[in-house]
């Protein structure tokens, strides 16, 4: 198979002669954020919420988007289109810029901005019919991590540990209370089949998936209750998930070694799933 292409400032290039300075702010400094968008059936899925949350991004960070909605979205369906992509997911980076190495924001850099795909399979991966395992650990990422940054270190770190311990991935712990996943949004379905989620702060990020499951379980009739929950509780429920762009709803089945519900995914996850499959459909542009 041909080498994959990745678009580099203004350019499609094979991946081999993709270039980024040394000096970019990106690699110095974790100064840029980023958005992953799924692919499927060659469309992009929920993309206009995901433009959104990055020029929010970049708004925190203070830094402006170097291309408009419409040069992006062109953009990334070229990318598809150059990789045949038909599903999986596209990756979008924008730093700050190439700059000589001083803490302070340089002014008038160029900023970078980055995009690959990679093909996966989103609609039916087999981990699905036996749901994740997750363990919980200290959150120890810094304070504002509704700004989706490429500062994913402690993310990164987390997964690794979670790994090590034989799970599929962790849920992160601050003051007693989840947060998230190290990747997604964290949920539990309690006996009432209440659905639970941490409320929007600057401790989690604003989930675009988060944003429409909580829309089509209201739409569906169920109680949404938008509050932290410990890891005991979660022990203690009758179904879990985890959400993000590139899982949909994915069932988690076990926290820390407790079995959740019977050990196996539930319905109400399921249908949530399948509820959001229909939903990213209905978005595909
Ligand atoms: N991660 N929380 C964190 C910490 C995340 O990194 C992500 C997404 C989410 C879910 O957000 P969304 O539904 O908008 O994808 C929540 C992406 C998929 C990643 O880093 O690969």
């Amino acid at each position: 198979m041909s080498e994959a292409i990745v678009f580099v400032n203004g350019e499609y290039v094979p991946e081999s002669e993709a270039r980024i300075s040394v000096f970019d702010r990106g690699f110095l400094f974790a100064d840029g954020v980023y958005e992953v968008t799924s692919v499927i059936e060659g469309g992009l899925v929920d993309n206009a919420g995901h433009l959104v949350r990055l020029r929010r991004s970049l708004g925190e960070i203070g830094m402006s988007c170097p291309m408009s909605d419409e040069e992006i979205t062109l953009m990334q369906k070229n990318l598809i289109e150059r990789n045949q992509l038909e599903q999986g997911m596209i990756y979008l980076q924008v730093s700050r810029g190439a700059a000589p190495r001083d803490f302070a924001f340089p002014v008038d850099t160029k900023p970078s901005i980055v995009a690959f795909t990679q093909s996966r399979n989103v609609l039916s991966p087999p981990v699905v019919e036996r749901g994740l395992t997750v363990v919980t650990l200290p959150d120890i990422r810094w304070r504002r991590r509704d700004i989706k940054t490429v500062g994913l270190l402690p993310a990164s770190m987390a997964k690794q540990r979670a790994a090590e311990q034989g799970a599929d991935d962790a849920w992160m712990v601050e003051d007693g209370y989840v947060t998230e996943g190290t990747s997604n949004n964290a949920y539990i379905i309690d006996r009432e089949q209440r659905l639970i989620t941490r409320p929007l702060s600057s401790d989690i990020l604003p989930g675009i998936t988060r944003k429409a499951i909580l829309a089509l379980a209201e739409e569906s009739g169920m109680e949404i209750l938008e509050r932290s929950f410990t890891p005991e509780e979660a022990y203690q429920a009758q179904e879990a998930f985890v959400s993000s762009a590139t899982t949909f709803v994915m069932p988690v089945v076990s926290i820390d070694g407790h079995a959740i519900g019977d050990g196996k995914p539930g319905p109400v996850v399921k249908r949530l799933r399948e509820l959001y499959i229909d939903f990213a459909r209905r978005t595909l542009s």
